[in-house]
């Protein structure tokens, strides 16, 4: 995108400005390659604005395949923008946007979070130990001075400093944890499925936080 602004888009200008300048008749052929690169580049820009926003989706870039599923948005992206580029030419093809919009149910199937709970892990499971496995697997960013380079404060505002703050929070730490499997975020913190189980046991045991 940028190199199609910096070799041929701007210096088409200059081109069209010298000419007038100097009292000469454009050459029109800069101008009509300016135009062919920008519209080359309108296919990128709902792609690059799905990979700045995608950071809100774990379930997209979180899947084991994070990959094939930004690609395939990309493509869908490109898609669409060829649907507005051939309205500006007074061609509404309506099969292009009906076409994405099927795709991106598609995708949204293919890359549904898994409901299969983490099973419950046999023996009692005190609240220390929840404490101390949310200490190693999630507290480097859900604080309020994360450890993780990647935060300044805590994600969503979600902080698990003090007992009070995880127990005030169970229901969410079970749904992210155990039922959705998305925390901790992209499992930078390799938390183990036994991990997961121990948290499901202390739920299937009434959560106790004393
Ligand atoms: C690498 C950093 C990181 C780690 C480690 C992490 N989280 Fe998160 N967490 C995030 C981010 C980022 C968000 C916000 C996600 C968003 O905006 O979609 C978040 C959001 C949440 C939320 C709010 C979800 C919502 O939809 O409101 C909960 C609850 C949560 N995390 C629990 C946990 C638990 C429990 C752990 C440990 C098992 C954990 N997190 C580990 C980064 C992390």
């Amino acid at each position: 995108m940028a190199a199609n602004v910096l070799f041929v888009i701007i210096p088409g200008h200059w081109k069209l400005v010298r000419a007038k300048e100097a009292g000469r008749e454009p050459d029109p052929a800069p101008g009509l390659e300016g135009k062919r690169r920008s519209i080359h580049n309108t296919y990128l820009t709902l792609p690059v604005l799905i990979a700045m926003i995608a950071v809100h989706f774990p379930t997209a870039y979180a899947h084991a395949h994070g990959w094939a599923v930004i690609v395939a948005l990309m493509v869908v992206g490109a898609w669409v923008r060829h649907y507005f580029n051939l309205r500006h030419e007074g061609r509404t093809v309506w099969w292009i946007p009906a076409t994405a919009a099927l795709a991106v149910v598609v995708i949204a199937i293919l890359v549904r979070p898994s409901t299969t709970a983490a099973p419950a892990a046999s023996g009692t499971v005190t609240f220390t130990r929840v404490q101390t496995i949310v200490a190693t697997r999630c507290a480097e960013c859900h604080s309020m001075h994360p450890t993780n380079p990647a935060f300044s404060s805590p994600p969503a505002g979600v902080v698990f400093d003090t007992p009070e703050e995880i127990a005030a929070r169970k229901d969410a730490i079970e749904e992210q944890a155990v039922r959705l499997k998305a925390m901790p975020l992209g499992n930078i913190t390799h938390m183990t499925e036994a991990e997961r189980s121990e948290l499901a046991a202390w739920f299937d045991q009434g959560a106790p936080t004393k």
